[in-house]
C-alpha cells in the first residue's frame, strides 16, 4: 500500500520520535504524542495557579473521566472502570475482593500470562489459594482444551492475558469466559497487549474483569492501569484493599470500616495518580479519534509482511500465521537474536528481546511499511557482519 493510501499515516506528525527512529516497539511504550507536553503544562498551572482547589474544580474526577476514555475503547459502559498505577496492583484489588477459605479457592492460569501477574497469584498461595498453571508446550500458546479442562467447579478465578506478551497469540477470550461461567468461576482478562491494537468489547465477552495500562498501544504512557468490573459484580463486591477514595463519604472522614461507595469509585484506594492521569489523555483521544477496527486491519497487513519478510529469510517467527490468532507484535528468533537486538537499538531501530521470544517488532498505526523493509535490511546487514567477525 503507497503511503498516500495510508491514511492513519497522518497521525506521525503527532510523534516526534518517528522522526529519529524507527519505532517498532509499541508493544513495550508507545510513542508519545506531541499533545502531552500541553497536558503536562496545563496539570502544571493548575497546580500552580489553583493549588488545593484543584481537587474539587477538576482532579477529584479525573480519574472517572480517564476510566471513561478508556471504557470506550473497550465498550465498557461509563463508571464501570476505575484507573489504578498499573496492572498488578489491578490484580490485587480484585483479590481483595475474594477469600480462599472455601472449596472454590482455586486459580487457574497459564504460563505465558506476564510474570508479575503469575508472581502475585502464586504469592495469594499463603493465603490459601490453591494455584493451577497450566502450560505451553511451544512458547507460543496453550491448547485451549487444555486450559479449559482445568477449569472447574472448584474455580474461583481464571487471570489470563487476552494477547500473550511473548507471542503475540490471542486466546480466545470467549470460550474461556463461557466455560468458567459454565462453572461458576470468574475471569480476570488481561487486555494490555490487545486493548489499542484488536479490538476489544468487553460486554460482548461478558467478562467479569478486565485490566491493562495505557502505555503501550493507547500511547498513554506510564502510570495508568485501568479495572473494568462487570457492573452487576461491581455493585456487590467489596475490596479490602480500599481506602478514603472509595467511601460514600470520603469528606465525613469517619473513623471504623468503610462505607463502600458505588462503582468506578468503590474500586479505588488512596489519592489517584493526577499527573500521569494528565499525560495519558491525548493518545486515549487519539485512539479513539482512529478506532480501534483500523488500527487491527493495518496491524494486521503489517504483521503479515513482517511474518513472510522473516520467513523469506528462513528466520524463527514465534508468532501465528494466523491473522486471527495473532495480535499486532511479531517475535522474530533470528540466530543471535539478543545480539541482534542490540545492534538494531545502536541503528536507532527500537525493538527488544524476550527469552523464548526472540526480537519483538510491532508496527502501529503509525509506521510506515518502509520502516518494516529498513528493519528487516538490517537484521540481514547485522547477520552478515556478525558471521564475518564471528571467530
Ligand atoms: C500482558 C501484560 N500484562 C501486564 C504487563 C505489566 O504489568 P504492570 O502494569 O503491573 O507492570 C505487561 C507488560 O508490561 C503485559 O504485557
Amino acid at each position: 500500500m503507497s503511503a498516500m493510501a495510508d491514511e492513519l499515516l497522518r497521525y506521525r506528525a503527532d510523534f516526534s520520535i518517528l522522526q529519529r527512529t524507527t519505532y517498532l516497539i509499541s508493544n513495550s511504550l508507545g510513542a508519545m504524542p506531541r499533545g502531552v507536553y500541553d497536558a503536562m503544562k496545563e496539570y502544571a498551572d493548575t497546580w500552580a495557579h489553583r493549588g488545593v482547589r484543584a481537587w474539587e474544580e477538576a482532579w477529584w474526577m479525573l480519574a472517572v473521566e480517564v476510566g471513561d476514555e478508556i471504557g470506550a475503547i473497550i465498550n465498557a459502559p461509563r463508571g464501570s472502570v476505575s484507573v489504578h498505577q498499573n496492572v498488578t496492583t489491578t490484580e490485587a484489588i480484585v483479590a481483595s475482593c475474594f477469600d480462599f477459605a472455601g472449596p472454590r479457592n482455586k486459580i487457574v492460569y497459564d504460563d505465558l500470562n506476564f510474570p508479575s501477574i503469575m508472581y502475585f497469584w502464586e504469592a495469594q498461595r499463603s493465603r490459601g489459594a490453591r494455584v493451577h498453571m497450566v502450560k505451553t508446550d511451544d512458547g507460543v500458546h496453550v491448547p485451549l482444551e487444555r486450559l479449559l479442562d482445568a477449569i472447574d467447579e472448584q474455580t474461583l478465578l481464571v487471570p489470563i492475558s487476552h494477547v500473550i506478551f511473548r507471542s503475540s497469540y490471542l486466546q480466545d477470550a470467549k470460550a474461556i469466559i463461557e466455560k468458567a461461567h459454565k462453572v461458576g468461576a470468574m475471569v480476570v482478562l488481561d487486555a494490555f497487549q490487545s486493548a489499542g491494537s484488536v479490538p476489544v468489547d468487553v460486554q460482548a465477552l461478558n467478562t467479569d474483569f478486565a485490566t491493562g495500562g495505557v502505555l503501550k498501544w493507547l500511547c498513554g504512557g506510564p502510570g495508568v492501569g485501568y479495572l473494568y468490573v462487570r457492573p452487576d459484580l461491581g455493585k456487590k463486591l467489596e475490596p479490602k484493599l480500599t481506602g478514603w477514595f472509595a467511601h460514600q463519604e470520603p469528606f465525613s472522614f469517619e473513623a471504623g470500616p468503610i462505607k463502600y461507595a458505588d462503582p468506578p469509585f468503590r474500586f479505588m484506594n488512596g489519592t489517584t495518580h493526577i499527573p500521569a492521569l494528565y499525560a495519558c489523555r491525548p493518545g486515549l483521544k487519539i485512539i479513539r479519534e482512529i478506532g480501534v477496527e483500523r488500527i487491527r486491519e493495518k496491524s494486521k497487513r503489517q504483521t503479515a509482511k513482517l511474518i513472510a519478510l522473516a520467513e523469506q529469510r528462513g528466520w524463527r517467527v514465534n508468532t501465528p500465521r494466523d491473522p486471527e490468532r495473532r495480535g499486532g507484535t511479531v517475535s522474530i528468533d533470528m540466530p543471535n537474536a539478543q545480539q541482534v537486538c542490540q545492534e538494531l537499538l545502536k541503528r536507532d531501530i527500537l525493538v527488544d528481546y524476550r527469552p523464548n521470544a526472540g526480537v519483538r517488532m510491532s508496527p502501529h498505526f503509525y509506521t510506515q511499511d518502509e520502516e518494516i523493509d529498513r528493519a528487516i535490511r538490517a537484521v540481514e546487514e547485522i547477520l552478515f557482519s556478525l558471521k564475518i567477525t564471528a571467530p
